[in-house]
């Protein structure tokens, strides 16, 4: 059985970390994003491969996975000679194949769905396609699923404007597609599934089958919800590694270090090969990648500081999100809320 990860886009709305990162390998922690969907999708033993669909930086994210042999999987990669859209990725990552239905996941959602229990309702239904569902408070952002009694999807609106939500429920970005629906996909054109496929199946009256699923779902792809999987993995709410055995605590690598006279308050995340100055604070729900240095009586309260950004004596960074390479100077003062990209440079005594 197939699984094809649509990770393709830009990323727009994770501007700047996403320059020259893209969104399937933002880090969570110490570790590219997709690596938490690949966990997920080897809850089934049936999925024998991987396909990543990609458009954009492809080479970097070939890079990070390789065939996927260090993981326990098989993956493959699919790059469009230009972007397709989610419905025309998924059928030029699908090519010829037939039998099998496949199993399809937006690459920028993090949950912990019952994947086979998604695929035994697809097959008990004999649906020709599922869809997971699950509640939000505010559908504007989403694809809106209304469905009835029977759990049959009724209607799919995307992105729908607050005078046409009548439900809660929200296309979580996880399917199951039986592979001859694909036939009213255009090829080698742009083509949406939520705009055009979903919105025709519900038309055609097929079974198209809701699995709604209130357990932890997020679509990491703003700043706030990025930072909300890094503080619901520490939180235990979304149990995930680094924290699944810990939550709630401060993990400090063991090639990490921290001098004497620094302050550590849990939970945090502190990466191999940091160094942590004497009189400095790191506060809750701050995460310091691999490779960082914050100086002496600097402070650092729930940023989230990708890998070799330096901190400046006495500077104080609150809640922000830095990418890799940034110098922020002494004194400096970095509000919560702040982006900065890959090797911003802040002067001493700046502030932001
Ligand atoms: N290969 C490829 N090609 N992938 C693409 C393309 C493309 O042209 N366009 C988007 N993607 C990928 C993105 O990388 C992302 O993983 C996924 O498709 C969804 O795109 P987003 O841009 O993140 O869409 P969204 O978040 O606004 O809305 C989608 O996700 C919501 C759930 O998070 C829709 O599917 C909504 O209906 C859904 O509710
Ligand atoms: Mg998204």
């Amino acid at each position: 059985m197939k699984a094809i990860l649509l990770a393709g886009g830009k990323g727009t709305r994770l501007r700047p970390l996403t320059l020259h990162t893209p969104k399937p390998i933002v880090p969570i922690f110490d570790r590219p994003f997709l690596q938490y969907q690949i966990d997920l999708l080897r809850q089934v033993p049936e999925i024998d491969e991987i396909v990543l669909s990609l458009n954009y930086q492809p080479r970097r994210i070939e890079e990070v996975f390789g065939s996927g042999g260090d993981l326990g999987v098989h993956i493959r990669y699919v790059v469009e000679p230009q972007p397709l859209g989610t419905g025309g990725a998924i059928k030029f990552a699908a090519g010829h194949y037939s039998g099998e239905p496949l199993v399809v996941f937006n690459g920028d959602v993090l949950t912990a769905v019952d994947l086979p229990a998604v695929l035994a309702l697809h097959r008990e239904r004999q649906a020709a396609a599922t869809i997971v569902l699950t509640p939000v408070e505010n559908p504007t952002a989403y694809g809106l699923v209304e469905t009835d009694a029977d759990g049959n999807v009724r209607a799919f609106l995307e992105k729908p404007t607050p005078d046409q939500i009548r439900c809660n429920t929200i296309n979580a970005g996880i399917y199951v597609l039986e592979p001859d629906t694909l036939g009213r996909i255009p090829s080698d054109v742009a083509y949406s599934i939520e705009r055009g496929y979903f919105p025709s199946l519900v038309a055609n009256g097929e079974t198209f089958v809701a699995y709604v699923y209130d357990g932890y779902w997020l679509d990491i792809g703003t700043p706030e919800k990025y930072r909300q999987a890094h503080i619901d993995i520490m939180d235990g709410r979304f149990p995930a590694p680094p924290f699944q055995a810990a939550p709630g605590t401060a993990l400090v690598s063991p090639e990490a270090r921290i001098e004497d006279g620094a302050t550590v308050e849990a939970p945090c995340f502190i990466g191999a090969g940091a160094v942590v100055r004497a009189g400095a604070r790191i506060g809750p729900y701050s995460v310091i990648g691999s490779s960082c240095h914050i100086g002496e009586n600097a402070v650092v309260d729930g940023a989230i500081l990708w890998p070799n950004t330096w901190v400046d004596a006495g500077a104080e960074v609150g809640p922000a999100l830095t990418g890799r390479h940034c110098h922020i100077g002494r004194q400096a003062r970095v509000a919560g809320g702040t982006l900065l990209g890959d090797k911003s440079v802040l002067t001493d005594y700046s502030s932001i």
